[in-house]
């Protein structure tokens, strides 16, 4: 059997998805009408070995009680387990952690995702990768602008066999453009020795890793390993990763699909964008008929009120119990539970927070990004601002006002134009 880990972070992380996670933690908020993680359980509901998943975390228990109740039921086969660190663990450090639970019933396969990744997930084909290979690790590897690359684990394979063949989170200098997508395949029983070994590394030589030099000195009074467990965190990027490609089984899978990471609030358009994209391509029936007013792809949520004149699309969701008035114009757009839009408003490139009233003829507006870019920060007038502008939850646009890259904190009103701004 396989197993799936999703790593899905606390409520500590997640600090540039503010102000949209300031009401919903990150990995539970909408795009394309559900959840980010919602789009990775789909995924992994494709994959037939798989029965049981665990959403690892530092999230308060209740926090997913909710959507997993709902998952369950929506994918039958998946057993879903919410696992829960008492404090962040790091990414190799939660796993370790919950290794008997994940253990049980000898998985031979363990998949690791990100959940702040969007992408279509090629599950089967990185399954079957291993099988050919008889690999010892999978990692799901695409390709991006040089410059983008720093930013992210970058991979030096050999582009005949795809082996891995060197491993770096967050180079200085650049070594690649092939970088990590942050989701893994792993044999279980390569993957815990792997980390118990790193940990163990650090026990042993606790000032030669490339810690901050704060926790090497607290490391370098611990050499029992459950103290090492408790206070350090123990991450696949940095622990692990480099030590796997010197074993020769260690492979990429390079997917030509979509892919981006949904770090900051803004990154939700794209991410947004990339899976009604998809959903259309798979010939979801879920998303609105398109029409003369219905510029594909749009999600509209079943209980949403949207006035036949009003013009949305391409690439809109719209919220449960959402107004939309007649003559308004969305594009390229997230608008979240309860808002309300007035007559002949505009809304461009932007995400309005639960709850907000946009008010008649207002505009409320951000700018577009390459396509292909990784950056959701743009230089206007010489100051970086965030292309997307963002409404927090219950925030009220005037009406005629206009507002063009802000982002709004909860609960603000906009009596007057704004540009450029964060509205606090
Ligand atoms: N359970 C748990 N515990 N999850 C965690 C922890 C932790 O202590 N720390 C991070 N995560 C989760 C995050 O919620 C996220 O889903 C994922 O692990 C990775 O987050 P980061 O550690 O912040 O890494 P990153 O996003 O900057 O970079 C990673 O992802 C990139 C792709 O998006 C790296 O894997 C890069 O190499 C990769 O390119
Ligand atoms: P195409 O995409 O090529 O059709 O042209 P476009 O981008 O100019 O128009 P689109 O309908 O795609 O989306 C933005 C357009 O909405 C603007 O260019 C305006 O024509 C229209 N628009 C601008 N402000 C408002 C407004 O306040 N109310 C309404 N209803 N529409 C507006």
């Amino acid at each position: 059997a396989t197993k799936a880990v999703i790593l899905v972070g606390g409520a500590s992380r997640g600090t540039r998805f503010r102000p949209l996670s300031l009401d919903v933690p990150k990995p539970l908020f909408d795009v394309a009408g559900h959840p980010i993680i919602w789009h990775c359980l789909t995924a992994i509901s494709k994959v037939p070995s798989i029965h049981e998943v665990y959403l690892i975390g530092y999230y308060e228990e209740h926090v997913f009680r909710d959507f997993i109740k709902d998952s369950s039921s929506e994918f039958p086969d998946l057993s879903i387990k919410y696992l829960r660190e008492y404090q962040a663990l790091g990414t190799a450090g939660g796993l370790y952690h919950f290794r008997d639970a994940i253990l049980k019933g000898r998985p031979e396969n363990i998949f690791v995702l990100n959940s702040d990744v969007c992408c279509s997930f090629p599950l089967n084909e990185m399954l079957q990768l291993t099988h050919e290979r008889r690999a010892e690790a999978v990692i799901l590897g695409t390709r991006v602008s040089e410059d983008a690359a720093s930013n992210f684990g970058c991979i030096v394979s050999d582009s005949h066999t795809r082996r891995v063949l060197h491993y770096v989170e967050k180079p200085e200098s650049y070594i690649s453009n092939l970088i990590n997508c942050g989701v893994y395949l792993f044999r279980a029983d390569v993957l815990f020795p792997s980390i118990r070994t790193a940990i163990q590394r650090r026990a042993d030589r606790p000032r030669l890793g490339s810690y901050r030099s704060s926790e090497n000195l607290a490391s370098s009074y611990m050499f029992d390993e459950e103290d090492t467990q408790k206070n350090e965190v123990i991450r696949l990027e940095q622990d692990i990763l480099g030590e796997m490609a010197d074993t020769n089984l260690f492979f990429v899978y390079e997917t030509k699909d979509f892919w981006r990471q949904i770090k900051t609030a803004g990154s939700a358009i794209p991410a947004n964008a990339l899976y009604l994209q998809k959903a259309q391509q798979s010939g979801s029936s879920e998303l609105a008929a398109p029409s003369a007013n219905i510029k594909a792809p749009v999600f509209i949520h079943p209980t949403a009120n949207v006035h036949p004149t009003a013009v949305l699309g391409p690439n809109v969701s719209i919220g449960p119990r959402v107004t939309i008035g007649p003559g308004v114009r969305i594009k390229e757009s997230i608008v979240l539970e309860d808002a309300e839009v007035k007559h002949d408003a505009c809304i461009l490139y932007s995400i309005i927070g639960w709850g907000s009233r946009v008010g008649a003829w207002a505009r409320v507006e951000g700018t577009p990004t390459p396509v292909t870019s990784h950056n959701t920060s743009i230089i206007k007038n010489g100051v970086k601002v965030q292309a997307i502008t963002i409404l927090g939850k219950e925030c009220g646009v005037g009406d005629e006002v206009r507002v063009q890259n802000c982002i709004c904190l909860p609960f603000k009103d906009l009596k007057r134009d704004v540009s450029n701004e964060v509205i606090m």
